[in-house]
Parts: C-alpha cells; sequence; structure tokens
C-alpha cells in the first residue's frame, strides 16, 4: 500500500457536505485531490481553492468546483503535504515550490491537516533545505540578506533555468543544518525586504496524518504533540 495515500485517504474523511476545502500541492496532496474527487463525483457539495496551478488543474480535471482566493473568507479544511515535520508539528513546505500560497491556505483554516509518509518524520527540521521565496528584481541583494543568517543558498533551477513560482518570484533553497528555533527563524527570514514567504510552518498544523510502509496509518493532533 502507498503511504502517501493511506494519509490522504484517512485526512479526507475530515471533509464534510458544504466545506471549503484548501488543496495542497505535491506528490502526496496529489492523492487527497483524487480521492476529493471521487468523492465529489459521488455526491460530495464542496468548494475548493488550490495551492498552485498544478493542483488546480488537478481538481478541474476530476470535477471538484473551485473558487479563487479573493472570494473566500475562511477555509474549512486544508490538506497538503510536506517536506519534514517534528514532534512538535513544525513544519518545513515548499519542495513543490507552492509555499506561498500554501500558507495562506494554512494560516486562514479553521483546521489545516498534513499528510506525510513516515520518511518526513524528523527530530529537527534542517536536513532538507528551507525553500525562501523572494522577489526576482532584487535577486542578489535579498540572498546576500539571507545568507546573513547563517545559511548556503542554492538558487533552485529547473533545466538549467531559474525555477519561476506561480507568483512569479524565485525560490532559493537554504541549507541552515539544524533548525532548533523554528519560530525564531521564522521571523527573521520574513522581516528581511525582498523576502516574500519562507517555506517554515511553525505550530500551524492542526493534525499530521503519517502513512507507514507497513500499511498503518498513525495520527497526531496538535494538542497532544504540545505535551
Ligand atoms: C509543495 C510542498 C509539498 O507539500 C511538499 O514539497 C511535499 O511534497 P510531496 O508530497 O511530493 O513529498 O510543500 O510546495
Amino acid at each position: 500500500m502507498n503511504p502517501k495515500k493511506l494519509a490522504a485517504d484517512k485526512a479526507i474523511e475530515y471533509v464534510t457536505d458544504g466545506m471549503i476545502v484548501g488543496l495542497g500541492t505535491g506528490s502526496t496532496a496529489y492523492w487527497a485531490i483524487e480521492a476529493l474527487a471521487k468523492r465529489v463525483r459521488e455526491g460530495l457539495n464542496i468548494r475548493a481553492v488550490a495551492s498552485s496551478n498544478h493542483s488546480e488543474q488537478l481538481a478541474k480535471q476530476g470535477g471538484i468546483p473551485l473558487v479563487p482566493f479573493s472570494d473566500i473568507e475562511l477555509i474549512d479544511v486544508t490538506i497538503d503535504g510536506a517536506d519534514e515535520v517534528d514532534s512538535q508539528l513544525n513544519l518545513i513546505k515548499g519542495g513543490g515550490g507552492a509555499l506561498l500560497r500554501e500558507k495562506i491556505l494554512a494560516a486562514n483554516s479553521k483546521t489545516f491537516i498534513v499528510i506525510v509518509d513516515e520518511s518526513k518524520k524528523v527530530e529537527h527540521l534542517g536536513r532538507f533545505p528551507l525553500p525562501v521565496e523572494i522577489v526576482p528584481f532584487a535577486e542578489s541583494l535579498t540572498i546576500r540578506q539571507i545568507q546573513q543568517l547563517d545559511c548556503i543558498t542554492t538558487i533552485r533551477t529547473v533545466e538549467g533555468k531559474p525555477f519561476v513560482t506561480d507568483n512569479g518570484n524565485l525560490i532559493v533553497d537554504c541549507e541552515f543544518g539544524k533548525i532548533l528555533d523554528p519560530i525564531e527563524l521564522h521571523k527573521q527570514l520574513n522581516l528581511l525586504p525582498g523576502v516574500v514567504e519562507n517555506g517554515l510552518f511553525p505550530s500551524m498544523a492542526s493534525k499530521v496524518i503519517v502513512g507507514h510502509l507497513d500499511g498503518s496509518v498513525e495520527l497526531i493532533d496538535s494538542a497532544d504533540s504540545m505535551n
């Protein structure tokens, strides 16, 4: 059994009729979008807002009714993947470059459910380079400022060209080593002019659902993880 699909199937149990649902991006969120599309075809009545052009396409193909960000005031539940999850449910996201829209959805959701396979659980964040979205016109200046926070930076490329986000920005992948204080680093990065958003999602997840290779599914609630 695919652990990403297992986690996604569990997450969509939290979606009920009439909800506005935030759709994540990536290979795990894909399974949630597919499963939701199936339920919509079976009669589930929801509206969804997508965190990327790619997820919007998937939702459209699956027949999920979509609404733009500008038409909604609150999202009932957002289901999204992550690149790393620590024991306090802090996350690194943005491996797919959709971190800005993903964070807007997460921050405006009553419930933010993160779905991962077991490989994403870590003791400390930071093995996965932290994605930071920056404005393209001040690329070098902004990167210089980020480097002063003590990290090694790499501008993300695809086939030799800079990767451009759905918002027209660039992604800088930052190697900080172990991130011991994600809240502080999150603040420091977002204070830098030229930084649009960073991939740290500290204490934002309501629940993390972990799919395991042995077929089991682990549910970690934010209330329990803080104890
Ligand atoms: C995209 C993301 C993804 O949720 C994250 O990269 C995990 O992706 P996957 O489920 O493919 O491992 O943050 O910006």
